[in-house]
């Protein structure tokens, strides 16, 4: 018998709304995930905006804008959606400026080269699919929203990263040679994103139990190596593992040992662009306060002249 109505609802996959009772926990937990995924897609426009300016034509430079615009779109939903559990933009933007709030380990990783900015839509975007399509059904409903809009969106930055990757690899010998490169350097970034192993999450069975999480960090992380190896060798690139290997008894590819290491250092602050990342968002946004500034003041002016 459920204790609660958030209980009953939780039980009967329904969604839980702003309004609705939630215990402290449910909420505290729910702030901290999406207000650090809201953080991931604007820290994330970063390395990518970084090669708007050398885009090879006009058309990769079009697409690459666009993207680029998408992730703040959809780092304005979630923002959006986290400030219903009663946090404000001021304190989500404070706890990310002052190291207090996670961001994805992904975007500390430099862009060296062209073939990058399609590695990061096909591996990175690729693995933000598989996670965010389960996020699609997270029992709290603006999240969910949230995730139905951006993954319309995320599929058109997965294919334009593989066109970027395909072309390379069907070109000369120095553009397939890009390709491998990049595909070496975020191959290990790309399957960290899915966070620890199940055994080692301090946050997936309370997550899992409130159906925040629909599916597992190692389930998610080998649906997207079973979906991403094949797209790789299509094209003559070789991933850069060398005990991955198809398992005919799990249906699975067997891979490599992750190196945690690696990974915690990064999410320590200890990445290549950390510290970049954080310096230039506090530029941006030091040097964006007038936009805020009128933006506030036009909806005061309008909605006094509604009043009046
Ligand atoms: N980078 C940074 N921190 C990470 C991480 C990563 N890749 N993976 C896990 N962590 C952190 C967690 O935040 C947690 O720390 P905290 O308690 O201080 O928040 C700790 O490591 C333990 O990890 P858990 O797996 O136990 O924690 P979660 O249950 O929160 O799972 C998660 C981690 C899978 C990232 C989950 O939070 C999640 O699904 N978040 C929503 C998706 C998301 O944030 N994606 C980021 C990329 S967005 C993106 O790629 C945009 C695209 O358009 C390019």
């Amino acid at each position: 018998m459920p204790n609660s109505i958030f209980e009953d609802k939780i039980n009967k996959d329904l969604k839980i709304e702003p309004r609705d009772e939630m215990p402290d926990g449910y909420r505290s937990h729910l702030i901290r995930q999406m207000s650090q995924h809201a953080h991931s897609e604007i820290i994330g426009m970063q390395p990518e905006g970084n090669w708007i300016t050398r885009a090879p034509s006009l058309r990769s430079k079009m697409i690459l804008l666009a993207k680029v615009q998408d992730e703040a779109g959809h780092g304005l939903y979630l923002y959006s959606a986290c400030e219903t559990l009663g946090i404000t933009r001021k304190q989500m933007i404070e706890e990310l400026q002052t190291g207090k709030a996670k961001y994805s380990s992904i975007f500390n990783y430099p862009t060296l080269t062209w073939a990058d900015i399609g590695a990061i839509g096909w591996l990175v975007d690729g693995a933000a699919i598989v996670n965010q399509v389960s996020l699609q059904k997270t029992s709290y409903g603006p999240y969910s929203r949230a995730m139905i809009k951006i993954c319309k969106e995320e599929s058109f930055h997965q294919r334009q990263g593989y066109e970027i990757i395909c072309t390379l690899a069907k070109g000369t010998d120095e553009q397939k040679q890009m390709a491998q490169d990049a595909l070496n350097r975020w191959w290990w970034p790309s399957i960290m994103m899915f966070g620890p192993h199940d055994k080692d999450s301090n946050r997936s069975e309370k997550a899992l139990n409130w159906k925040i999480k629909r599916e597992s960090n190692d389930s998610l992380r080998q649906s997207f190596i079973d979906k991403t190896v094949p797209q790789a060798e299509l094209i003559g690139l070789k991933v850069p593992d060398d005990k991955l290997i198809w398992n005919e008894k799990t249906n699975h590819y067997d891979f490599g040992d992750i190196d945690w290491e690696e990974f915690w250092n990064v999410v320590n602050g200890k990445g290549l662009c950390n510290k970049e990342r954080i310096e230039h968002h506090k530029k941006a946004h030091n040097e964006g306060e007038w936009v805020r500034k009128a933006a506030v003041a036009y909806s005061e002016k309008k909605l006094n002249k509604k009043v009046a």
